[in-house]
């Protein structure tokens, strides 16, 4: 190959900017023309793209978000618009794409592969959610972030003797809140992937700890779990909270994270994987091979073929779960 191009796509994830980093100084290094593509499947269909050299991603690997910056596009998503990226691509010698983002940018790259332009995917979110990967560029960074954020929370949740309900990212998926759930020791943890009940999973097991002489309370939701709620008659974690309140006299509060879960320098985990992933996404192509996505699976980078990967499922460590709730009583 003599072009190859990278771009980011959907929600940014901490990371991101090492694994474009590893792509351009692989592919530089390699002897391929590298180009960056901006704002995603959106910036591929307008030409919005620029050469890179091993300078241009200097001073990238410590920063948040993503320096060819992310969207998600809908027109991309039609025949003129993915005819509108093979055109582009055609026009400016690129051969093969790898792309940095989640399921739905997957697809994409899918689509792309079998029109002819080979793509690699690369899994950056910070949910954790790919069925083919143990492991998503973002999701340690994004663990941290939640437990430094809980841990300012719960001093002055202590300090007024409080429950706080925090809910935390995740889409579809718990695995934020499981795992955060645990580093901060929260007494109950609501997760889309268990069948919960308020009664029970909360309001019990605060009554019992309070018996222990516990005062304070921080009670994780996945905001994946907001279905569940309304289901039960309660329209987000304010309403939760309240409800909290209600039933035992504990003063309550809700705290959405939201987007702070998303930024950030990424940890050396991301840094590393994100370096692993690039350079074998990388080298992927410079052999001529495409529709793949790169995955870690046991601490291993692996790489399946994008549609086996589409359809791969996994499922949340329910033993997780249970030492959780054995533990944070
Ligand atoms: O997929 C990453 C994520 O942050 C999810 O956890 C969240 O549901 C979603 O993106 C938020 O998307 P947006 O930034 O478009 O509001």
């Amino acid at each position: 190959m003599k072009t190859i191009a990278v771009l980011t796509s959907g929600g940014d994830a901490p990371g991101m900017n090492a694994a474009i980093r590893a792509v351009v100084r692989t592919g530089c290094e390699n002897g391929v023309r590298v180009l960056g593509i901006r704002r995603g499947y959106h910036g591929l269909m307008n030409g919005d793209m620029f050469e890179m050299n091993l300078r241009s991603v200097s001073d990238i690997i410590h920063r948040g978000g993503t320096m060819l910056y992310s969207a998600r596009s809908k027109e991309f998503c039609t025949e003129a618009g993915m005819q509108k990226a093979i055109d582009v691509c055609k026009e400016n010698g690129i051969e093969g794409i790898v792309v940095i983002g989640g399921d739905g940018s997957f697809r994409g790259a899918r689509d792309l592969s079998v029109r002819g332009v080979n793509c690699v995917g690369i899994p950056g979110t910070i949910d954790n959610d790919i069925g083919c990967c143990d492991y998503t560029i973002g999701y340690d960074t994004a663990l941290n972030t939640i437990m430094d954020m809980v841990d300012r929370i719960r001093d002055t949740t202590e300090s007024h003797d409080r429950c706080t309900v925090v809910e935390v990212m995740g889409r579809r998926a718990g695995y934020l809140a499981l795992n955060a759930g645990i580093a901060i020791g929260a007494t109950s943890i609501l997760i889309p992937e268990l069948e919960f009940s308020v009664d029970k999973d909360i309001i019990e097991r605060m009554r019992r700890t309070q018996k222990t002489g516990k005062q304070h309370f921080i009670i994780v939701v996945a905001e994946g779990v907001s279905d569940q709620l309304k289901e039960r008659g309660l329209n987000d974690v304010g309403a939760l909270a309240k409800y909290i309140e209600h039933n035992l006299g504990v003063e309550s509060r809700a705290t959405v994270l939201g987007h702070v879960q998303r930024g950030g320098s990424p940890s050396v985990k991301d840094r590393v994987v994100a370096s692993q992933m690039g350079n074998y996404a990388a080298h992927l192509l410079l052999n001529g091979v495409g529709n793949r996505v790169v995955a870690m699976q046991k601490e291993a980078i692996v790489d399946y073929d994008i549609v086996e990967a589409l359809n791969m499922k996994k499922s949340i460590d329910l033993d997780l779960y249970k030492i959780a709730m054995e533990i944070s009583i």
